[in-house]
């Protein structure tokens, strides 16, 4: 039998809201939670909060259980090594499954040549320590990101994050010698020109104006880049922006440094997203779906560029033991049958959001690649005015139907369920979006 969400309740439910209540009292506020899901327990994509009610989640946590809630085979690896040894610290010990997961990473990694893989524990400290590197390697102090990037919240990696100023807001000064500059971002494009008439003038502009005014190039470190936007909007660069982009790097000595922390770990079909764009980065940071809800973070280079020397980089917990054996759980899973099963229902998934876009005149703009999928909303076609009010309100709604659903960028939703979703799951989704759409706008 089809399985479909079941709302019991008022939301939030009787014991949600006692909780929410503690919450509030004792959490941090910083915290951004859009609607009152208290959850209690997941299996696969079905998400049960502690009143029994049953929602269907297209957020995988925000994009991090790849393999489904709780994986059996997930789960399983976590127990056995959790019997056996749950901590020693890969910094000063060594043990078995860090090692065998980073020969693992350093195998499934674009580019030829040996590499090698630093761990931390999230993504933000993934993309800190490639921050890190870059400098460590290259000896120079200036870098370049991408406005409407997202990297973390860290010092080091917000001084590279530019998306939202409330993740900014009174926590100058950043780490200095940073430049942001427009992403590839067609549909509201910075320069106000259109692809491929444009002929890239956002990349041409890096050399043509920035390397000739401010910014000296032999002084740039690195650029780091997400090979499609994940926080700022799930944005889809065109084919060969990242190329042209690391041509220019290429040029002048500066790393390329991929930040595939939402993209990765086969989200978008392909275990590395910038395969998509036919580019070996000199630098990847992973975390998020990499070990299916443990946090783990992992930054691969290659052994000529990781040659920092012992001490100059570490952390006691990262790539702890546990996280190490869910990876590679993980990675099974994405190789015998999830990768594939992203490109298939990420086809089913835009094809439907597509049908919905010939109907619904707010749904501006519908992009992405395999799981990583999202809809812009605006109020109008021609003038593309940002509809982040109706955003709100359809995942509001969604959420009382029973779908979980997150936001991105100022008015973009993002569809990133786990890559083992099925085509009744998908079909679900896309008839509850699509009631909500039409409850809410029409
Ligand atoms: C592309 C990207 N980089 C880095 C991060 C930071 O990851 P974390 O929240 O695990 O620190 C995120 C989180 O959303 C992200 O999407």
């Amino acid at each position: 039998m089809k399985k479909t969400p079941l709302i019991k309740t008022g939301l939030p439910g009787p014991r949600a809201k006692k909780l929410i209540k503690l919450d509030k009292t004792y959490v941090s506020p910083s915290y951004t939670r859009v609607y009152p899901l208290v959850a209690e327990k997941a299996e696969g994509l079905w998400v049960y909060d502690v009143d029994g009610n049953v929602f269907l989640d297209f957020t995988a946590g925000i994009a991090v259980n790849a393999t489904g809630h709780c994986h059996p085979q997930v789960v399983k690896a976590i127990q056995t090594q959790a019997g056996k040894l749950l901590h020693m610290s890969g910094t000063d010990f060594y043990y078995t499954p860090q090692i065998l997961l980073a020969e693992k990473l350093t195998s499934l990694a674009p580019g030829k040549g040996k590499k090698r893989v630093y761990f931390g524990n999230s993504g933000a400290e993934a993309v800190e320590a490639a921050f890190k590197l870059a400098r460590w390697h290259t000896k120079r102090e200036l870098n370049i990101a991408f406005f409407g990037g997202f990297h973390g919240r860290t010092m080091g990696a917000l001084s590279l994050t530019a998306s939202k100023t409330v993740q900014k807001k009174y926590y100058n000064p950043f780490v200095p010698g940073i430049t942001h500059i427009p992403y590839a971002y067609c549909y509201r494009c910075a320069y106000n020109l259109s692809y491929p008439q444009c002929e890239l003038f956002c990349v041409r502009w890096v050399e043509d104006t920035l390397f000739r005014t401010t910014m000296p190039p032999e002084e740039v470190a690195a650029i780091f880049v997400e090979p499609i936007q994940g926080e700022g909007g799930y944005i889809v660069p065109p084919p060969e922006f990242h190329q042209e982009m690391h041509k220019i790097a290429r040029k002048y000595g500066i790393l390329y440094v991929a930040d595939e922390v939402q993209s990765g770990m086969g989200r978008t079909g392909k275990m590395f997203a910038m395969e998509h764009f036919g580019v070996e980065a000199d630098i990847f940071a992973l975390a998020k779906g990499i070990a299916s809800g443990l946090p783990l973070g992992a930054m691969i280079s290659s052994a000529e560029i990781m040659n920092w020397e012992a001490g100059s980089h570490a952390s006691t917990f990262g790539g702890n033991p546990l996280s190490c054996q869910a990876a590679m759980a993980t990675i099974d899973l994405l190789e015998k049958k999830l990768m594939k099963n992203a490109s298939e229902q990420g086809r089913r998934l835009m094809e439907g959001l597509c049908h919905l876009q010939k109907i619904y005149v707010c749904m501006g703009d519908v992009r992405g690649k395999g799981l990583m999928v999202g809809v812009e909303l605006v109020k109008d076609r021609e003038t593309k005015l940002p509809a982040a009010d109706w955003r709100a309100q359809i995942i509001k709604k969604t959420f009382e139907k029973g779908l979980l659903l997150l936001g991105c960028g100022e008015n973009s939703i993002r569809f990133c369920p786990a890559l083992n979703v099925t085509s009744a799951e998908i079909d679900t989704c896309l008839s509850i979006f699509e009631e909500a759409v039409n409850q809410i706008v029409g």
